[in-house]
């Protein structure tokens, strides 16, 4: 392949995995609401739904915005609107906040898959059209999580040591966060809204442990300086490798000795090498999705994990609707 088409396919491809989300494809969570009563219904009642009414009007948020001589109303910028909220187009090149952390911003702008992802037609089919769509299914569930990471890693260097943003919450986790309040099982549970089967939780657990694995390298990535924000993402760096290493002692799944493979060979860790990180996070991110794509029933090694799951005792609040 010539040079110039390997460039252009390489751009084409990266918004795909770490890029801002496309917001003119935004269609707004109300029409989701149409087929999604109950899950709707949940999210109303989520802190991600909540802190629209009210965020932008606290002290700390007002300083944030000042320290970083932006304007008065997080609603309206671009850099809190980035994890804080959905934006949608309201006119050609007009845009604005319409929600908080709602559903497109996790199962991605739907106007290009919204018609698709009911059809009846062949499954394999018509989840190949809705990911080409730009959806992230449950089923995928390494690129649906890593939309978590990439607002609750809070990876933003002048944010926090400029702005006095708070640092990330070092007990965010994908299965346990994902399980408390904002649970929404009821496709799948019938009508219920139960917590994930044992299978599932091993799947949610592993992906937790590679994606903060994968994000606080990029976090670490984007020190530029020491600080306690390079401090800070360095330690949480170590601690999500000795937690994956663990997890291929017991499992020994080819897919994560893979990913130690990866952090290995990027051996003492320095600043200022931002690219050669983001390329090993790619690598992750590559692994993370072929683990899932052959695991996902959380089968038979994955049982070997049990005992470093978290109980359901440390799950971020009680599900609505059980
Ligand atoms: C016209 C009805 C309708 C609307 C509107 C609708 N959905 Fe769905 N959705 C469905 C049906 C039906 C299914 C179950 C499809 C199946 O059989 O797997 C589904 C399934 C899903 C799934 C699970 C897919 C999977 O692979 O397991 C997600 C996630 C989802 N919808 C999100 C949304 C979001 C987000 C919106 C709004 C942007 C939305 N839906 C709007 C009807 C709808
Ligand atoms: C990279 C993602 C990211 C960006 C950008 C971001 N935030 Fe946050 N913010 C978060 C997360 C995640 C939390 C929750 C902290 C936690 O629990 O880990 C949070 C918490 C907060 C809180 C404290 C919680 C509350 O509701 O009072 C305030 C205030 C806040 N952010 C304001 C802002 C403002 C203002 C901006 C824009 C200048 C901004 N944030 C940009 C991710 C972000
Ligand atoms: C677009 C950015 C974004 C995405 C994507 C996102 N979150 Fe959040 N989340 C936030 C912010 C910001 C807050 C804090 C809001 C506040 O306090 O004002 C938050 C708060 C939460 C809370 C409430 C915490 C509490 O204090 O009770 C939970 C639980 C949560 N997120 C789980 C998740 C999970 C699990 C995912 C992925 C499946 C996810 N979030 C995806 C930005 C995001
Ligand atoms: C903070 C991120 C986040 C938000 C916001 C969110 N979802 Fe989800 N959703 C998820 C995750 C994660 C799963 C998969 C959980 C799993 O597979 O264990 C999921 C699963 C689903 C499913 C499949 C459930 C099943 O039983 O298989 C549907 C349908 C769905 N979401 C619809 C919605 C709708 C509609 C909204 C908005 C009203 C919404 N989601 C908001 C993260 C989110």
């Amino acid at each position: 392949m010539k040079r110039k088409n390997i460039l252009f396919i390489l751009i084409l491809c990266l918004p795909l995995v770490w890029g801002e989300p496309d917001f003119s494809k935004v269609i707004g969570m109300k029409k989701c609401s149409l087929c999604h009563a109950r899950e709707f219904k949940v999210w109303g009642e989520s802190v991600h739904s909540k802190s629209y009414k009210d965020m932008h009007k606290t002290d700390l948020s007002k300083q944030i915005l000042k320290n970083l001589n932006l304007g008065k109303n997080a609603k309206r910028e671009e850099k809190c609107q980035q994890c804080h909220y959905t934006v949608k187009e309201t006119s050609p090149g007009k845009s604005r906040s319409i929600a908080g952390v709602s559903c497109e911003r996790c199962h991605g702008p739907a106007k290009d898959w919204i018609n698709i992802h009911f059809l009846n037609i062949e499954k394999s089919e018509r989840y190949r059209k809705v990911e080409a769509a730009g959806m992230n299914r449950p089923g995928r569930l390494y690129q649906l999580g890593s939309q978590c990471y990439k607002c609750h890693t809070v990876a933003d260097e002048g944010l926090i040591e400029t702005g006095g943003h708070p640092t990330s919450d070092p007990s965010f986790n994908l299965l346990t966060w994902s399980q408390g309040t904002m649970r929404h099982t009821f496709l799948r549970d019938k009508g219920n809204n139960r917590p994930a089967s044992p299978e599932r939780r091993r799947v949610l657990y592993v992906v937790s442990q590679v994606l903060n694995l994968e994000y606080q390298l990029r976090g670490f990535a984007k020190a530029t300086k020491k600080s306690n924000y390079a401090t800070n993402k360095a330690v949480k760096l170590q601690k999500a490798s000795a937690q994956v290493y663990k997890i291929y002692q017991k499992s020994k799944i080819t897919e994560i000795k893979n990913v130690l493979k990866v952090i290995k060979g990027l051996g003492k860790l320095k600043l200022g090498q931002e690219s050669k990180y983001l390329q090993a996070a790619d690598e992750i991110y590559k692994w993370g999705n072929l683990f899932v794509e052959k695991y996902n029933g959380g089968e038979a090694p994955l049982a070997t994990l049990d005992s470093m799951i978290p109980p359901e005792s440390e799950y971020k609040g009680s599900a609505i609707g059980e």
